[in-house]
């Protein structure tokens, strides 16, 4: 129980691999908070963890809404305490090719991918600050390192992560405050079912260990991240990607 008495925000928790972070946090003794825009699926999450020991509870949140991220940093200190962790997971797809890339497309991706880590970060880090205690984990990408065909937006935000990982980490660690990133490769979840069987093989091929990567094997790393056994690990880029880019 290394996270007991600590309280977690992991924004997207209602599904994929924000829910399996919350599970894993709960399971290490965290209460985690999850976030989401879709409320309704975060409470049926936050039930379903509390049902099986965990301690978990759900709040609306559109992370690229400064009142709306406020507010719920705000309800959390009241409700229970500072936060201690915040795990920056919402995030969304808007693929297409570059050159016929809608405006509003680049925006939606660039707003919730990288601003809503941005003003999570901000508020998580005023309330860290006072206690000279936290950690923050954003979820980038390999596209963000690497770029990807039909993902100009969306490798664009996950770069930005990166960059304000990097640079917050710098500006909060004499606060005692731990900010790191992972980049995971491509993983199972909805986000990914939507690529046909072809295109599947097509990437399992590149990947050195064969198989896509679990929710599971970013829950754990976020779990290391967040614990003191990462205690000198800062603005660091974890690439979680079965070997996929080296
Ligand atoms: P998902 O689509 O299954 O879940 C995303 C969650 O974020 C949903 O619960 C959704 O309601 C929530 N969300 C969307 N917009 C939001 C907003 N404005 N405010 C708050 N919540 C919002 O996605 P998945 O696959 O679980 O991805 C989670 C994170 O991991 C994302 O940041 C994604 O970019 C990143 N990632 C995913 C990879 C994959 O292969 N699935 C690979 C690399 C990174």
């Amino acid at each position: 129980m290394e996270l007991k008495d600590k309280v977690a925000l992991v924004t997207g928790g209602a599904q994929g691999i924000g829910r399996t972070i919350s599970e894993e946090l709960t399971r290490a003794g965290a209460h985690v908070v999850l976030g989401d825009v879709n409320l309704e699926g975060a409470q049926a999450t936050a039930e379903a963890i509390n049902n099986s020991g965990g301690s978990a509870s759900a709040v609306k949140i559109d992370v690229s809404n400064s009142t709306e991220v406020r507010e719920v940093f705000d309800f959390i200190l009241k409700d229970k305490k500072p936060v201690d962790i915040v795990v920056n997971n919402a995030g969304i797809t808007r693929d297409g090719l570059m050159v016929r890339m809608k405006e509003s497309d680049w925006d939606l991706v660039l707003d919730i991918n990288l601003k809503g880590s941005f003003l999570c970060s901000q508020q998580a880090a005023k309330q860290m600050m006072k206690q000279k205690s936290g950690t923050i984990v954003n979820i980038a990408s390999i596209v963000g390192v690497m770029g990807n065909f039909g993902q100009a937006n969306y490798s664009a935000s996950k770069a930005g992560v990166i960059g304000l990982t990097k640079t917050l980490a710098r500006e909060v660690a004499s606060r005692g405050i731990r900010v790191n990133a992972i980049a995971p490769g491509f993983i199972d979840t909805e986000m990914t079912r939507v690529l046909d069987e072809e295109v599947r093989q097509k990437l399992i091929e590149q990947i050195p260990l064969a198989r896509l990567g679990l929710p599971e094997d970013v829950a754990r790393c976020v779990n290391f991240l967040v614990s003191d056994k990462s205690s000198y690990i800062t603005g660091q880029v974890i690439n979680l990607n079965g070997g996929m880019l080296m």
